[in-house]
């Protein structure tokens, strides 16, 4: 009875040694699956090329343990006009793809698990650069008023440049919330188009141009 304990202490000990050598040596065993992505770069889920060559989503920002892969699929298809760098997550929009709706699913694998995530994109285009007088002060002439365009009215005015270039980053965050939310503009209005909200997301990346 007695060495049998023995025995079975020795060979505990003994396991219990080699588990702890064995510590520093074992692999890294990965918990966590891809999950979160996000791109930061369109908040709007609308993409603008034509005038802009390419549009990049920028790098995708997303959860997970170890490397992290990215690959899509679309409906409709792409046709190579729309490419993921499947390190980084950037998704690419070439000048050729055509306007219009688009669902894409981006696939991220780690060694746990892949995630699909569904996106709906709305690719517009511009052909020049939008300019504040030739773009925009009409477009909010147009769907601001008589709110934001009476000097008088006690709202921030947006009929000049001065005011609308410098509340660009307001008023894009207005027009992309939903109608249902706390401060959608135009208020009590129909939501802009993704051609018109495109339109204002243009004149930011290009500069603000007057
Ligand atoms: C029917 C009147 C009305 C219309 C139309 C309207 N707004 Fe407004 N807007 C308001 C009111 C009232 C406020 C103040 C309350 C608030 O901040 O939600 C406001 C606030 C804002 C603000 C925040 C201003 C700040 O300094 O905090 C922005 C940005 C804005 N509107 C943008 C727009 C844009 C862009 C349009 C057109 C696409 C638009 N609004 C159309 C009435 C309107």
């Amino acid at each position: 009875m007695k060495t049998t304990r023995l025995i079975i202490l020795a060979l505990a000990s003994a396991l219990f040694f080699i588990a702890s050598c064995d510590d520093d040596n074992e692999p890294f065993v990965p918990t966590v699956p891809p999950s979160n992505l996000d791109y930061p770069n369109h908040p709007s889920d609308t993409v603008t090329i034509g005038f802009f060559e390419e549009a990049t989503s920028g790098p995708a920002s997303i959860l997970g343990d170890t490397v992290i892969s990215f690959s899509f699929t679309s409906r409709p298809y792409h046709e190579g006009d729309m490419a993921i760098d499947n390190s980084t997550g950037e998704i690419i929009f070439r000048s050729t793809l055509s306007p219009g709706f688009y669902e894409i699913d981006v696939t991220a694998v780690n060694e746990v698990a892949s995630q699909v995530f569904r996106r709906a994109l709305v690719v517009n285009k511009l052909e020049s650069p939008p300019t504040f007088s030739n773009d925009i002060q009409p477009l909010l002439q147009s769907k601001c008023a008589p709110c934001h365009t009476n000097p008088e009215g006690g709202l921030p005015y947006y009929l000049d440049y001065a005011n609308a270039s410098q509340a660009i980053e307001a008023i894009l965050d207005r027009v992309q919330r939903s109608p249902d939310e706390g401060g959608f503009m135009p208020m009590r209005g129909e939501p802009l188009s993704a051609e018109e909200v495109g339109l204002l997301q243009g004149w930011q990346n290009e500069g603000l141009i007057e």
